[in-house]
């Protein structure tokens, strides 16, 4: 096997800049400029800087959500960057990205039961009774009960919402998570709650 699970090498993500009344491109923005870090199974790994330094860009090129401009990304022994979009969707189920903003990451029309059943179904083909318990074991981590299930985003709390994106994030049991800041839009008394949430599932 190999001894990194994930291995990033020269990543570089550039974004264009367009100017004068014709929308041209007069530039580029540097906004992840050769980075590299390897990373092994079960390693947490914190990425700090200044803000606009390009954390949420790298995290992003690293998953496919942006494509980066150069640069490997070696994930299990496969270079991600060189994956159709198909490819990367399959991917999914061993990578996933946390948001900083559970407001947004949500889909609005879609209640707790279909949000966390939807990863499911798109990347393993369960019985309805697996699909069941997979997604009440999930719950109960995150300090939900099933008569939550059929309620829809707008009818929790921001510190609940972002439970359920990070539940949603870790129900296939991803290898590797990018969580971007995932705290920093909550209140401070439920910061370090979901942070001892994300580690005790990190464990699991
Ligand atoms: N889609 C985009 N188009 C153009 N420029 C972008 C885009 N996304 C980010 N940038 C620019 O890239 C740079 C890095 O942004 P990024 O969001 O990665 O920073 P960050 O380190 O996550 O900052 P913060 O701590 O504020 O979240 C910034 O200069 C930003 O303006
Ligand atoms: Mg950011």
């Amino acid at each position: 096997m190999n001894e990194y699970l994930l291995d990033v090498r020269n990543l570089k993500t550039y974004f264009p800049v367009k100017g004068g009344l014709l929308r041209r491109i007069i530039g580029h923005v540097h906004a992840v400029e050769d980075v590299s870090f390897r990373l092994k199974e079960k390693q947490v790994f914190a990425l700090v800087g200044e803000s606009g330094c390009g954390k949420s860009t790298t995290g992003k090129s690293i998953l496919r959500l942006i494509d980066p401009t150069a640069g490997q990304v070696i994930f299990d022994g496969q270079d991600i960057t060189q994956l159709s979009q198909e490819e990367v969707r399959k991917k999914r189920r061993d990578m996933q990205f946390i948001f900083q903003n559970p407001y947004a990451s949500l889909n609005p029309r879609m209640n707790v039961w279909q949000l966390l059943s939807e990863p499911l179904k798109a990347h393993f083909s369960l019985s309805e009774s697996e699909l069941r318990d997979r997604v009440e074991s999930m719950l109960d981590k995150i300090g939900f009960t099933k008569d939550q299930l059929q309620r829809y985003p707008h009818q929790f709390s921001g510190g609940q919402k972002q439970r359920i994106s990070i539940a949603r994030a870790l129900i296939t049991q991803p290898r590797f998570v990018v969580a971007d800041e995932p705290v920093s839009a909550l209140d401070v008394s439920i910061q370090a709650k979901i942070i001892n949430m994300l580690l005790r599932l990190q464990k699991d």
